[in-house]
């Protein structure tokens, strides 16, 4: 089914989680080790294709509704939100800075090493360049920490608590 219902999501949230998952996994290491110029035009592109996505996928996630997991105390419910939560706004935040700081400092995307796009509404501008590069390099730890502390739940759920937190992210 399409839809998510209350135990598990449907195929489109599926899709939108493992896609986005395998994208972010690629660059983290692809943006630490970036030297030639086409590692650029390949992070941002793949940047690029991560905030389409994630824009579809938080309009997706906002008109659904989601496993609940009731048979899980209070207290897991609580954290899984919240890291989700920041998951969602540490993606959007790389995607987001990674884009205004090439824009803002006369290096646009050339999406696919062809079709330029700037971001709209961003001057030329050093400070701000600055500003989003730093932002970049500073909020990519917080996402990182993140991704850690989500795939030891998942883990910790699949094989110690052998619940179904797992396989309602699995068709
Ligand atoms: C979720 C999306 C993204 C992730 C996870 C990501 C991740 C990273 C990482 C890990 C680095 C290395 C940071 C460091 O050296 O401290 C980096 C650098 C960089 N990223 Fe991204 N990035 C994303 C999106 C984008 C986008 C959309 C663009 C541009 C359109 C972009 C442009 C850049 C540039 C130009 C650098 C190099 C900055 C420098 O020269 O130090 N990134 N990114
Ligand atoms: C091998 C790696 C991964 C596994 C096994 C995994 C597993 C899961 C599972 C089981 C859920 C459902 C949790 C629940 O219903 O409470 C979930 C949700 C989620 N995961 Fe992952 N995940 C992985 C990688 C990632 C990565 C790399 C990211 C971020 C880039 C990510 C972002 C998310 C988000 C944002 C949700 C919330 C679902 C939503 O509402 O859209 N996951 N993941």
């Amino acid at each position: 089914m399409l839809k998510n219902t209350t135990k598990k999501y449907g195929s489109v949230a599926r899709a939108f989680h493992w896609s986005v998952a395998l994208l972010v996994l690629a660059m983290l290491p692809l943006g630490f080790l970036m030297n030639s110029p086409s590692a650029y035009i390949t992070h941002k592109s793949i940047g690029l294709i991560i905030l389409m996505v994630m824009i579809g996928r938080t309009f997706w996630r906002l008109t659904n509704p989601s496993p609940s997991h009731h048979d899980l105390p209070s207290i897991f419910r609580l954290a899984a939100y919240v890291t989700h939560l920041g998951l969602y706004i540490t993606i959007l935040t790389m995607a987001f800075s990674g884009w205004m700081m090439s824009t803002a400092s006369g290096h646009p995307p050339r999406f696919l090493g062809k079709i330029e796009l700037a971001m709209p509404h961003i001057p030329l501008n050093k400070t701000l360049a600055k500003l989003a590069h730093e932002t970049h390099e500073i909020v990519v730890w917080g996402l990182i920490s993140l991704i850690s502390l989500h795939i030891l739940a998942a883990i910790y759920h699949h094989f110690i608590r052998r619940d179904k937190v797992l396989s309602s992210m699995l068709s």
